[in-house]
């Protein structure tokens, strides 16, 4: 689904070193989500281009119980910074309800490298106003 994820999301060595420079980041707000006591996956908020952009990923076991959108929900409450940006792959189509719900809107598209699709891929734009 991600368009712009890791390479090989299998080399623990990589996903390690990476979550390292993402925690000690004073520009990123990282979350976990805890549902029922239990890690189930994060929200973050980094700068790219001048932007503020969100991101957010879940655990596959608990997809389709809304975590994603209500995490999302909380994490925007304590975000004041606004506009608020988010990139999504053009098949991404549960990210991009989440957006929807959230309040973001369509603001263009662009032609991306997608690490994770090891091609060019069409990267939908959206807007938090
Ligand atoms: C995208 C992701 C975060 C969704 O998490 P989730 O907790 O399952 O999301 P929610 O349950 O809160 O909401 C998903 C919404 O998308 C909808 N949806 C799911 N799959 C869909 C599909 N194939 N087509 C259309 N809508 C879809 C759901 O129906 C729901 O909308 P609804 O509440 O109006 O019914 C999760 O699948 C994930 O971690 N994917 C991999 C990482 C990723 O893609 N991150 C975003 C990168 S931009």
């Amino acid at each position: 689904m991600v368009g712009f994820g890791a390479k090989d999301p299998n080399d623990e060595k990589a996903f390690t070193e990476k979550w390292m420079k993402i925690l000690a980041n004073p520009d990123l707000d990282t979350r976990a989500i805890l549902l029922e006591g239990m890690i189930v996956g994060h929200v973050v908020s980094f700068v790219k281009e001048e932007k503020r952009q969100v991101g957010y990923l879940i655990d596959r076991e608990h997809w389709g119980k809304g975590v994603a959108t209500r995490a999302m929900e909380l994490f925007l409450k304590d975000l004041s910074e606004r506009p608020l940006y988010a990139g999504t792959a053009w098949d991404n189509l549960a990210s991009m309800r989440i957006l929807e719900k959230c309040g973001f809107v369509r603001v263009g598209t662009a032609r991306s490298y997608g690490n994770a699709r090891g091609c060019e891929i069409e990267e939908i734009l959206w807007m938090l106003p």
